[in-house]
Parts: C-alpha cells; structure tokens; sequence
C-alpha cells in the first residue's frame, strides 16, 4: 500500500486531506447546484408518505445517523427513532409497516447493521441506505441506495467516508422535507447554497493542522479527555472521543454539554483536558456557560469555534482552535475535521499504529 500514500505519513491524513475533494464529489451527485435543488435518486412520491424514520448504524457511522436526527427532525418534522445495530436486533423495536429504515455503513458488510436491516425488511419497512461500496451487501439489499462517494478508506478509524455521510444525509433530509411539503423553494435553495460551501471550509479547516499538531502533546500526556458539544455538536464530541481512543489508546469519553452537570464534572481536574466543540450560532452561550462550569473547577479546555466563538469565549481556555464561520447545518461537516486531526495527531506523538489500531477491525463482520 505504501505508494498509494502518496506524500502523506498516513492513510488516515491521506484520506482527511482528500475530504475537500470527496465531499464535493459526493455533493455533486445530490445536489443540482445552478438550480438550487437536491435530487435523489428516488421518486418524490417514495418519500411523502414516510411518518418515522429508523436510524441504524455502528461506530462513526451511527455518529452521522445521530447528526441526521437533528436535520430529519428539524427540516422534515418527521419523528427519528435511533439506536446502534447490537442494540436494535435484539429490542423488539416498533415499526409500523411502511416506515422507512435508514442503514449507515461505510462497508456495507457490517454483520450487526446488516442483520438489523434484515430485520426491519421482515417487519414490512422500506429500506435506505447510505454506504461508500456499491458492491457491498446492504448496497445489494437497499430499496432506496444512496451512495458516499469517498473512495476506498484505508485507515481503520473512519474520516472520509463520515463527512460523506453527513452530506449524503443533508441531503436526505432535505430531500424528505420537500417531499413533505415542509421545504419552499427558497429554503431549498438556501440548504444548497450552505451545502455547496462546505468543501472550501474544510479547506478552512485543514489550514489549522499545524496548530492541532502543535497542541497534540498537551493531549498526548493525559490519561483521560472529555468532549463536551451541544445539539449537532454533540455527536460530533461522541466522535471525537471515539476516535482519540481507537487510535491513541487514551480513556475519552463525549458528553452532551448540559448533561455534564449531571455527573462527568466530578472528574474534571487540571489534569483533564476537555474539548469543547461549540461554533458561535444559536446554542453558543449555553454551551459556553457549561465550559465555564469546567474552568471553575481548573479543567484545562481546547475550545473549538469559529472567529466569533473564539474572541467572546477563548480567554483562559488553553488553547483554542478556529475554524472558518460557517452555516450551522455544515458545521458538523467542517468542525469533523479539527477532532480527526487532534485524535490523528495525539496518536502520531504516542507512537501508535494510527492506520491499523490494536484490537480494531476496518470492517466487523462477526456479531
Ligand atoms: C468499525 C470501524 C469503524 C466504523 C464501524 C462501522 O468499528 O473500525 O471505523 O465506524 O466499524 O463500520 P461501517 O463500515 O458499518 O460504517
């Protein structure tokens, strides 16, 4: 595999170098830009019946499933039901017929996701599915196949293949939305607007890789982190925990920001960074308020935001990291980027095995 690294250290940097590039790829098919529309490769008529959508998904995956809840919820107004494939076999999940199942998996061949999918298939659901290898089963398996377009994804730890996903689901719940005439014209084509922004800023993103790196032995040296993040933010903390253990061994755990109060605080020390993942935007001042709970009881924060976050909220934190101002419905796609590159650089100062992480499998095809 060595020379398709090319120039980068890692497959893992390669591919969270190729995200500009892959989510405009993915985008392009989705979106008819000039007109201002999103186009699926469905019938409009598939989607206006849809009263719940079952999410189900594994790992990095079912963290993109989480940030499509919020747009599902919040554009199409339909009820969201979600849950981790292990969990949704085995729970007698209730499915009125003809709800629309939605399966998340960069494989395609994860045995969990799939069985579960086999499972919503025998409860009468229809079923869609957002996978990077067309060839894969649940491609195979799909009633509605909506494809990631971000290549092969070498590296273990999933990069790429999300902020595929999130474009791919943007554009679902858009899509859903219109079809349940909650959308006008104009807000469509605002949607597409903010969509097609998003390669530039992670463009925006990436220029902050020397900074990340700069502030990864502060990380490198802990034993514990905490992600705090609020509303889309907060699956973005659940991943970027999730990924600083899988490739630098270090003991994370992601938190909503206001469930914090509720017992992650009592660990909260000097020797415990918390990032806190929080874009200047509607929910900005709450989640600030509980950073402040953090710097009272002498937690170290690395706070996350745009220019405007960074000079309300960025004195005594210890470090902050600014990302480019974006609309919030891509801040999820763009503030991705600063959490892979943290988790990617912590584990390049500790010496880990980044691509191929102890005890990891790329795709987990046993139950
Ligand atoms: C494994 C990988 C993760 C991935 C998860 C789900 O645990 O290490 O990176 O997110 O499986 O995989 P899928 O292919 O279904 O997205």
């Amino acid at each position: 595999h060595a020379a398709d690294r090319g120039n980068y250290r890692h497959f893992m940097q390669k591919e969270i170098y190729e995200q500009p590039v892959v989510v405009a790829q993915t985008l392009r098919s989705y979106l008819q830009r000039l007109e201002g529309r999103v186009t699926l490769p469905i019938p409009e008529s598939d989607l206006s019946d849809v009263r719940r959508v079952t999410v189900v998904a594994c790992g990095t995956s079912f963290y993109a499933g989480m940030v499509a809840r919020y747009w599902f919820e919040q554009f199409a107004r339909v009820p969201v039901d979600i849950d981790v494939a292990s969990e949704f076999r085995y729970r007698q999940p209730v499915m009125e017929p003809g709800g629309l199942a939605l399966f998340i998996s960069q494989s395609g061949e994860t045995a969990d996701t799939l069985a579960a999918l086999r499972h919503a298939r025998a409860e009468g659901q229809r079923i869609a599915v957002v996978c990077n290898v067309p060839t894969s089963s649940m491609a195979r398996e799909a009633d509605i196949l909506l494809p990631t377009h971000a290549g092969p994804e070498i590296g273990v730890a999933s990069t790429k293949a999300f902020t595929c996903q999130l474009a791919v689901l943007a554009a679902l719940a858009a899509n859903l939305a219109r079809a349940k005439g909650k959308l006008s014209e104009a807000a469509e084509r605002e949607i597409v607007r903010h969509l097609s922004e998003a390669p530039a800023a992670i463009n925006g993103a990436l220029a902050y890789d020397e900074a990340i790196e700069a502030m990864a032995g502060t990380v490198a040296s802990a034993r514990d982190v905490l992600y705090l993040g609020r509303g889309t933010d907060y699956p973005l903390a659940l991943e970027g925990a999730l990924k600083l253990k899988e490739i630098s061994y270090i003991h994370a755990e992601g938190y909503a920001a206001g469930e914090m109060k509720h017992g992650p605080i009592a660990l909260i020390d000097d020797a415990v960074p918390v990032i806190v993942i929080a874009p200047s935007g509607p929910l900005f001042e709450k989640t600030v308020s509980n950073m402040q709970e953090v710097r009272a009881r002498g937690g170290r924060v690395i706070l996350i935001s745009d220019y405007d976050g960074v000079a309300a909220a960025g004195e005594g934190c210890i470090a902050t990291i600014t990302m480019p101002k974006v609309h919030p419905l891509i801040a999820p796609i763009v503030y991705a980027v600063p959490v892979q590159l943290l988790a990617y650089h912590v584990a390049v100062a500790k010496g880990t095995d980044v691509d191929q992480p102890r005890n990891l499998a790329k795709s987990v095809t046993v139950e």
